[in-house]
């Protein structure tokens, strides 16, 4: 697949942090089960990315590994749709790795936002490392690896897609600059045939001379329809648009996730360290009972004390839970002492448990049956792994690396 076909890819990864919960249901996965109707995609479990930062803790991985897929797998993330697997089992991604580490300035790292973040987060982990200095490197060869389009992220993850561009760029800057790359580029649109040669050419004046974006799209599109040429010149063609060389490595965009944000059981946001979560795999009797003793508007000692549904975490899972009915009922109630904490709970405690009954049958199946959930893994890292060796062979000879 070309670059520019590769445009239409997402690649997302996911630390194995073990079981998931509501949080990550609601930020991430839904958007993945979306995604891979309207996408090609590829996750994966970022092992190599754990072990930056928890190298030392050897019994954290395999079966957070393992964990961590059966959820992903129960939400509803097909494994015939997107390609499911684990980083350290596409070596490939090491080697790009390593490639791209010979032409990534240092200063472009120790200015990545999360690198003081981090260290200062976890000051009881020594995070003075190569490889944690290197971690954002490491997510531009995953990115890069697939010429992955688009990459779905968390805001606080955006400077490492940002990264990735300017890595890519430099990438193609020094080695998409072959020798004769403007006589290539004209022999490969006379190679179009006339018509789309012509209106290839037309779009490319507009772009260069007007700015026209719009053009540059039409372009774009134009390529990506071409039957009759070969990877090579159409990655000559789709650079020779924008300027300088071949785009061998193509740079992609965030797709930042919109999700409204995850309260947790107190109103903070839902997250393993505040200890604050309903997990995926909650029993559903302890979702009654955690949910039944969420602290409410601490104003409402009594039945009879009116509160504000502003000061109570409860209200905040109204908002990703019910409807605009019962968010009505809910204000008026709580205003006025018309109904207790414990009836305003029950239509949210109802919700969490539909949603998580048909997730916890699935998950249950995959639970009895590891060695489906690996022979997924290991069948999503062979996908993975083909498209990575295409990438991998086009860089390794742009930078002079032998094939044979
Ligand atoms: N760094 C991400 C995180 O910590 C995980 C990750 C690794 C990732 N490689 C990626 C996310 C590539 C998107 C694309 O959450
Ligand atoms: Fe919170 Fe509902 Fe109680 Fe009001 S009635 S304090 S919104 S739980």
């Amino acid at each position: 697949m070309s670059t520019v076909d590769s445009q239409q890819r997402v690649l997302s990864g996911m630390r194995p942090t073990g079981r998931l919960h509501l949080g990550h249901l609601h930020g991430v996965l839904n958007n993945w089960v979306k995604l891979q109707n309207e996408y090609e995609c590829f996750f994966f479990v970022a092992d190599w990315h754990a072990l930056t930062t928890h190298y030392g803790d050897a019994e954290l991985f395999d079966n957070n590994v393992i964990d961590m897929v059966i959820d992903w797998l129960a939400v509803g993330v097909n494994p015939g749709q997107a390609a499911l697997f684990v980083q350290s089992k596409v070596i490939e991604h090491a080697e790009l790795h390593l490639l791209l580490s010979m032409l990534t300035p240092l200063g472009w790292l120790e200015r990545v936002p999360s690198y003081k973040d981090m260290q200062d987060k976890l000051q009881e982990k020594d995070l003075d490392t190569y490889g944690f200095l290197g971690y954002p490197l490491l997510q531009a060869a995953d990115i890069l690896i697939y010429r992955a389009g688009f990459v779905p992220v968390g805001a606080d993850q955006v400077a490492h897609v940002e990264l990735t561009r300017e890595v890519a760029r430099r990438f193609n800057h020094l080695y998409g600059r072959e020798p004769g790359f403007e006589e290539h580029a004209v022999a490969a649109i006379r190679k179009m045939g006339k018509k789309a040669g012509r209106l290839y050419s037309q779009f490319r004046t507009a772009y260069q001379e007007q700015g026209d974006h719009d053009a540059l799209a039409k372009a774009q599109a134009l390529l990506q329809a071409q039957q009759n040429i070969s990877l090579g010149d159409r990655e000559r063609l789709f650079g020779y648009l924008e300027g300088g060389g071949k785009m061998i490595l193509a740079e992609p965009k965030s797709l930042l996730t919109h999700a409204p944000k995850m309260p947790g059981l107190d109103g903070q946001k839902m997250s393993k360290s505040y200890n604050n979560t309903l997990s995926l795999r909650e029993p559903l009797d302890q979702v009654e009972k955690k949910i039944s003793t969420m602290p409410t508007d601490p104003a409402r000692v009594r039945l009879s004390d009116p509160g504000d549904p502003d000061k109570c975490p409860v209200w905040q899972l109204h908002q990703v839970y019910t409807d605009e009915e019962t968010r009505d009922w809910v204000v008026q109630g709580c205003k006025s002492a018309g109904i207790g904490c414990l009836e305003c709970k029950k239509p949210v405690i109802d919700a969490v448990i539909s949603e998580l009954e048909p997730i916890q049958q699935q998950a249950q199946q995959y639970e009895r049956d590891p060695d489906l959930v690996k022979s997924i893994i290991v069948e999503g890292s062979e996908t993975a792994r083909q498209s990575a060796r295409e990438t991998l062979h086009e860089v390794r000879s742009a930078m002079g690396l032998s094939a044979w």
